[in-house]
């Protein structure tokens, strides 16, 4: 068994902001992120230091201004997934949401990475091998943490033998053989054509850009840089947009209030504005950001609301950090240097003193008199300070334009086989899972 220094598990709502504050600038705990093996990636760079240069490198890409010029390929993804879903429903099908948002968020990410889409929306089986491979990784992330080079004993043995013995590594071997793929053929490609192509494409980008060290640029470094991008990427986005949906349908108040707001503001819904433009609705806001904070129940971790269980998509573990340099003081306590720290953001969004009744789905409270300044610090779900999200933008992009297109394109959209346990979180492996058994999943919809 592969034993961490001691760590220590804050559950109080104040900690959070203090050990996630801009002005800290602490190392993530390397046992805790070495579980997708991916040391190398922004997401896990362990140094605070170093981590500042990878941040710099990707920051500039998912700016407002970067997302607000990407915001007609967004929309141009989801208008494919209309018309799939339209077929879907001429065919008197269901629609496994569930797997066709991970579709979405995968051709989005993947073209702003790679400038090409993996066109997982075009797939009949709506990606489900895609979505296999990942949650294997996933899966195997547990043991991962506790014995580091088992990937490297893998990627020694013969596919054969994997295929028989170990075949969710074999899936995770074959999606990192195609990001390689992928990675290589962008830094191969012809610096005229891209200079042409009105879209950047964040990987020549950073392989290209004078501030960005050469050791850096490595295609073993890119590549697993582009490995990790596109998993935050699509997972994330993936899963809340399902969680979402889910909340939406099963809350008629809560829908007919939504729906009341986007006909009066877009009149045509063949022409949905921008995100920038739906986030100024005040309904559809509040949906998006309560949303976030739900936590759906689950039987495998404990509600301190009510002492019931409860995971959910986002990053519900904890986010452990060390300052390497000095002790880490909070109120009477002093945490020892090198001693990982570290806060799941569930203790904040399910605390009654903060969010009151935390296990109703309450847009509403977003829109009492102050509740914008006083929630809003609050809101953990993309975490906090230097290591937040760097995606944050694209991710609501993505949110309020999807969000608004299926509701306007789809009035008559149902749940379809799904209830609470269909889209109950089973597992927490760093973001919480959904049942996934026999490649079926929660969140089916049919439209009527
Ligand atoms: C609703 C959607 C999303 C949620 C809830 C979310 C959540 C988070 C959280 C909590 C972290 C901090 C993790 C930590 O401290 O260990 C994070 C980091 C990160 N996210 Fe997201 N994310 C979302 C969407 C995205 C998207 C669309 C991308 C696309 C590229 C992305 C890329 C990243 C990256 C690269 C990091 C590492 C940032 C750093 O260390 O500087 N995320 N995300």
């Amino acid at each position: 068994m592969r034993i961490g220094p001691n760590e220590v598990h804050i559950l109080d709502p104040s900690f959070y902001n203090t050990l996630y504050s801009n002005r800290n600038r602490f190392d993530k705990y390397d046992y805790f992120y070495s579980m997708l093996g991916n040391p190398e990636a922004t997401f896990a760079t362990i140094s605070a230091d170093l981590h500042k240069s990878r941040r710099g490198g990707l920051a500039p890409f998912f700016s407002a201004q970067s997302i607000a010029r990407f915001g007609t390929r967004v929309q141009a993804y989801n208008n494919r997934l209309v018309e799939r879903m339209r077929d879907c429903a001429a065919r008197d099908e269901p629609i496994p949401l569930f797997f066709a948002y991970r579709c979405l968020t995968v051709d989005i990410i993947s073209e702003y990475l790679f400038g090409r889409n993996l066109a997982l929306l075009d797939r009949e089986d709506w990606g489900r091998d895609f979505y296999s491979a990942w949650r294997s990784l996933w899966e195997l992330s547990p043991l991962i943490r506790q014995l580091p080079f088992i990937m490297t004993v893998f990627n020694a043995m013969p596919r054969w033998l994997l295929a028989l013995t170990q075949p969710k590594a074999l899936e995770v071997i074959d999606m990192q053989l195609l990001c390689d793929k992928l990675t290589a053929e962008v830094l191969a490609s012809d610096p005229d054509e891209m200079a042409k192509s009105g879209q950047p494409t964040m990987l020549w980008e950073v392989a290209h850009d004078p501030n960005v060290p050469q050791s850096e640029k490595t295609l073993r470094r890119l590549r697993i840089e582009s490995n990790s991008v596109l998993a935050a990427g699509f997972e994330t986005t993936g899963g809340t947009l399902a969680h979402m949906t889910y909340l939406i349908l099963a809350h008629p108040e809560a829908r007919q209030k939504l729906e009341k707001e986007l006909k009066q503001a877009i009149p045509d819904p063949d022409n949905i504005p921008g995100f920038q433009t739906l986030e100024k609705l005040p309904y559809l806001w509040a949906v998006v950001k309560e949303s976030l904070r739900y936590v759906m129940k689950s039987r495998w971790t404990r509600d301190i609301a009510n002492r019931r269980t409860s995971i959910s998509v986002g990053a519900y573990s904890r986010l452990s950090r060390v300052n390497p340099s000095g002790p880490i003081r909070y109120k009477e306590w002093v945490i020892p240097s090198g001693c990982a720290v570290g806060m799941s953001a569930l203790y904040i969004e399910m605390d009654p003193e903060i969010f009151p009744d935390p296990r109703d789905f309450k847009p509403e409270r977003w829109l009492e008199p102050g509740a914008k300044e006083r929630l809003e610090p609050y809101l953990a779900t993309f975490g906090k300070g230097t290591r937040m999200c760097v995606a944050q933008n694209l991710a609501y992009a993505e949110l309020y334009s999807t969000i608004a297109t299926i509701l306007l394109r789809f009035p008559t959209l149902e749940l379809w086989e799904t209830d609470a346990s269909s889209v109950e979180a089973v597992a927490d492996y760093f973001a919480g899972m959904w049942r996934y058994e026999d490649g079926k999943a929660g969140l089916q919809v049919k439209i009527r």
